[in-house]
């Protein structure tokens, strides 16, 4: 194993990532930020230097378990202090785990602002993948607005509430185009975009050669939109999800959505005279964005030789069964199964609903909606301090006879800090049961991500969860799919379980931006006391750094 050294600045900087001039979050000048390409066991550094001008900065490691350093989490408030303007913080952890990861910001929104690249993990020297390919195509998805973040954060904590809409561009690679099409040619009123569109906004093009397999790494960092991934004439074969191997299967189109990663299997089977459209288009929301489109170009074919067909079609944006169908093949892969524990230890039930408080609008988590304190908690609950947590825990479980099918009758929520201390070593099973938001006949897909841990998704169900025998039968106990980010669909739940075997701090929560920022997250503090020498200034603010000054040590 291999450590590798970075050094890394990040700035705002003008970028015209859909070929219009905006600011954007750039590390080293690069947006996407540079894609780290590492082994499995090596050690990752990176010195991160905040070149923005007045704002903290953090790094969070996406899919990264940080196995004994909870500290190297990267999220601002919980594992630690944001990193002030012209300081530098070094990031140190071992990336334990072959598989396609990506690492973006973790304080407010600035993911959305564009801080985000790619992680990959290749299989440590001398050991192979259970597949085989002959080359790799890095797909990096993600969606632009062309307000600002601050825009952005204020409209959604205004009164009354501002809806930030849907983004204006999809991206790949940290490319879109808005306001013209590429395939102009297939869609009817569309103004072809420019011939010579700027080199920041030119579609990605993935030279390959023909009747070669080809893996191709799709994840998702979007801000809000969950995407649907077809290549023209293609089939895809999913063999991995969220660095787990999957049971391969074929599929003609995939869904991805926020904070998933993919590897699918691609053979360049098909015509050679031709190239062909790869199209990442919008689900689960009625689509105002336009698909993002790249070029899957055939070699010895010019790239720019424009596609025969029309892109792909991206699947209608209501059709949930189509998702599910997509969702509900993914099992572990035999021969790398980890079967889950047969029982869990502890069961928390976890409603998200949408809610008002004082006139403002609110994600919450059985009524009490996320909000992050001033001391992240890795300092705070290591140094035993008592301002860490409030008075009481959050709920375990939620009122069994709430109609998860109408608004919600009493729409007031109120905060809280929604920390479940969990014992180590402990099994945990959390259901997450979706619901109808605000307004009638709306409930939202959610994807839930897990830090410090993979889960297994050990089962879904439509409308209410009950935890009786029929629920438990939905459950597979056999093969579940091992995953760091998984959806609730509407009206549904999901039930996930983990060992909490991973001493440290730990956000849960919705992948969706906007949604976090208005509260849809928990956090589990687990086993704190069991956490290792964390480095001073990591948590040198607020309370832990008056506390270390009083001579308290970590
Ligand atoms: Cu990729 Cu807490 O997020
Ligand atoms: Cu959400």
């Amino acid at each position: 194993a291999k450590a590798r050294h970075f050094k890394w600045e990040i700035s705002n900087m003008f970028w015209s990532p859909d070929c219009g001039e905006k600011v954007v979050i750039g590390i080293n000048g690069q947006f996407p930020g540079p894609t780290i390409r590492a082994r499995a066991g090596d050690t990752i550094h990176v010195e991160l230097k905040n070149a923005l001008h007045t704002e903290g900065v953090v790094i969070h490691w996406h899919g990264i378990r940080q196995i004994g350093t909870p500290w190297a989490d990267g999220t601002a408030a919980i594992s630690q202090c944001a990193i002030n303007p012209e300081e530098t913080f070094t990031y140190r952890f071992v990336v334990d785990k072959p598989g396609t990861y990506f690492y973006h910001g973790h304080y407010g929104m600035q993911r959305a602002a564009g801080l985000y690249g790619s992680l990959i993990v290749d299989v440590a020297e001398g050991e192979e993948e259970p597949f085989k390919y002959d080359g790799e195509l890095n797909l990096l998805l993600s969606d632009w607005y062309h307000e600002s973040i601050h825009t952005q954060m204020v409209a959604l904590s205004s009164k009354p509430f501002r809806w930030i809409g849907e983004p204006q561009s999809l991206l790949i690679n940290g490319r879109g185009q808005f306001n013209c099409s590429l395939a102009a040619a297939h869609t009817l009123g569309a103004e072809q975009c420019a011939a010579a569109v700027s080199r920041q906004c030119a579609p990605v093009v993935f030279s390959v050669q023909p009747n070669k397999t080809y893996r191709l790494r799709v994840a998702s960092t979007t801000s809000l939109a969950s995407l649907n991934l077809a290549v023209g004439n293609h089939k895809l074969t999913v063999v991995e999800a969220d660095g787990n191997y999957v049971d391969p299967f074929a599929v003609d189109d995939m869904d991805v959505y926020s904070g998933d990663s993919y590897s699918v299997l691609l053979t360049t089977d098909q015509d050679a005279s031709s190239n062909y459209w790869i199209s990442v288009g919008v689900r689960g929301r009625p689509p105002k964005t336009a698909p993002a489109l790249a070029v899957l170009n055939y070699r010895p074919n010019r790239a720019s030789r424009l596609p025969a067909l029309a892109p792909p079609a991206t699947p209608a944006w209501d059709d949930y069964e189509h998702s599910k169908a997509f969702t509900y093949r993914i099992r572990a892969r035999a021969g790398t199964m980890q079967p889950p524990p047969a029982t869990a230890d502890r069961r928390i039930e976890l409603l998200n609903t949408q809610n008002r408080m004082d006139g403002y609008t609110r994600w919450s988590i059985n009524n009490a909606s996320m909000v992050l304190p001033a001391t992240p908690y890795l300092g705070s609950l290591k140094l035993g301090l008592k301002s860490a947590l409030a008075a009481a825990r959050p709920a375990e479980t939620f009122d069994r006879g709430y109609d998860v099918t109408r608004p919600p009758a009493n729409p007031n929520t109120t905060v809280g800090d929604n920390v479940y201390v969990l014992a180590h070593n402990t099994t945990v099973d959390v259901v997450l049961q979706n619901a109808n938001a605000l307004a009638s006949n709306v409930s939202e897909v959610h994807p839930w991500h897990l830090h410090g841990h993979d889960f297994w998704v050990l089962g879904y169900g439509d409308g209410a969860y009950r935890g009786d025998a029929a629920d438990e039968a939905r459950l597979n106990l056999r093969d579940p799919p091992l995953r760091n980010t998984a959806v609730i669909f509407p009206y549904g739940w999901t039930a996930l379980r983990f060992v909490a075997d991973n001493p440290g701090v730990w956000a849960f929560h919705c992948h969706i931006e906007p949604h976090l920022h208005m509260g849809m997250g928990v956090i589990f503090a687990e086993a704190v006391d069991r956490v290792g020498k964390v480095p001073k200034e990591a948590v040198s603010c607020g309370a832990t750094a008056s506390a270390l000054m009083a001579g308290d040590h970590l």
